[in-house]
């Protein structure tokens, strides 16, 4: 089986490793330095899966920018490109994915596509209107940045959707090369309509951005009145129907995915009645704004921002909740400066950026999304909600 995949990011890359265990892969990116750091046997991406991956050479996976050839001469193209979602149409901006399939048709071979890009609802079927000739599958992502390969290796579950009844074998067989290329035996396996599967994605998402939402105006709450956080959310996940995971503050949910997907399927709901959806959606800018208002009453001259990535270990900061925080404080008037050692320049969103020793110096208040123990000298400047250093 001959696989290519189109786009080398968190997506792509983990699944480059993965389905070269057992078959070639063509790896494709519009993006030269990315391809040749990856012949090279460097990752582009922080996570250690993937670096030792590709630090061993894998013989059988080759990146190209040669989209045309690597898709003719493939059995499976796997599209991986982004989807941003675009407040104008409020929807995800989908034409990375119209540019692979539009090469894909004109390359004169005949691959199964499958889109592992989250896309939305009822996107799959229509695509396949628009591009008739292809038999395009769709695959929902379910992995955490920072662990892409060590989650597609250790599948919660496999899902692929179809548009036609005479698909279903085709996507029993990409269920398969997943299937092969984990380390787990019996992951469940569920092949359904295309748009189950992509509302799957979408709701399993902006679940996790509810749970997020959930514990941080619990925290939101408890803070104003000048309780303690950590009392009642342990008492309150002692309940095994709530179980203790996924329940610690943050300044708000962020992050590639959690705030885009929770957006689309709001949009998907334009003529079907609900409050849930919109309220996730619009809790995490409550949350920004409340936060701020916290610092602000703290009257700092100089805020110090500790990282802007969401998490430790994380090597990206899309869509990152201090990336709003420092907005609304800079609004204001506040003097901002940043450490970030994922960034090498001189300013980072028109604010210096500053050595760690520098911020403590500096600053009369630092934030961080997340504890760490660099800060545990200066740990009476330091404005968290993180209570247990994990999520
Ligand atoms: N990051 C995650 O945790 C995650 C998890 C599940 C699903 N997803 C979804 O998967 C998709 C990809 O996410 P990602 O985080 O891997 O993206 P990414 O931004 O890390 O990588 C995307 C890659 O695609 C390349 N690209 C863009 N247009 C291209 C084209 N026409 N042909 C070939 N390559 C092209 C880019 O250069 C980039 O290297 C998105 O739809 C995202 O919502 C992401």
């Amino acid at each position: 089986m001959r696989i290519a995949i189109a786009g080398l990011g968190y997506v792509g890359l983990s699944l480059a490793c993965l389905l070269s265990k057992n078959s070639p892969v063509e790896a494709v990116d519009i993006d030269a330095g990315r391809v040749e750091k990856i012949n090279a046997g460097i990752s582009p991406i922080a996570d250690s899966k993937i670096e030792d991956c590709l630090s061993g050479k894998p013989h059988n996976l080759h990146a190209t920018l040669d989209a045309t050839s690597a898709y003719a001469d493939s059995d499976v193209v796997v599209i991986a490109t982004p989807t941003n979602y675009d407040d104008a149409t409020h929807s995800f901006d989908t034409s990375s994915i119209e540019d692979v399939l539009a090469l894909i048709s004109g390359s004169g071979g005949n691959p199964t596509v499958v889109i592992k890009s989250t896309v939305p609802v009822g996107y799959t079927a229509s695509i396949s209107r628009r591009f008739d000739k292809l038999r395009i599958l769709f695959s929902p992502e379910f992995l955490r940045e920072g662990h892409a390969l060590e989650d597609n290796l250790h599948p919660s579950r496999i899902v692929v959707g179809i548009t036609k009844p005479e698909d279903e074998q085709a996507a029993r067989e990409f269920a398969r090369l997943l299937d092969e290329g984990s380390e787990e035996k019996d992951v469940p396996t569920l092949v359904m309509g295309s748009t189950e599967a992509e509302a799957i994605k979408l709701f399993a998402n902006t679940y996790l951005a509810l749970r997020v939402s959930f514990f941080n105006e619990l925290d939101t709450y408890a803070e104003s009145k000048g309780l303690s956080t950590r009392q009642i959310i342990e008492g309150v996940c002692l309940d095994p129907r709530i179980g203790d995971q996924y329940n610690n503050p943050s300044f708000g949910y962020g992050g590639y995915c959690l705030p885009k997907d929770s957006k689309q399927l709001l949009s998907n709901y334009a003529d079907v009645p609900q409050n849930l959806i919109r309220a996730i959606v619009d809790s995490n800018a409550t949350r920004k704004e409340f936060i701020a208002e916290r610092v602000l009453a703290r009257s700092p001259r100089t805020v110090g921002i500790y990282r802007l990535v969401m998490k430790a270990g994380s090597d990206n900061f899309r869509q990152s909740a201090m990336l709003d925080v420092i907005k609304l404080i800079a609004a204001r008037g506040v003097e901002i400066v940043i450490y970030e050692p994922t960034l090498t320049g001189l300013e980072a969103l028109g604010h210096p950026l500053v050595s760690l020793a520098e911020l403590k110096e500096r600053c009369d208040l630092v934030l961080a999304n997340r504890w760490n123990d660099d800060l545990a000298d200066v740990r009476e400047k330091v404005y968290t909600r993180d209570l247990w250093q994990r999520d």
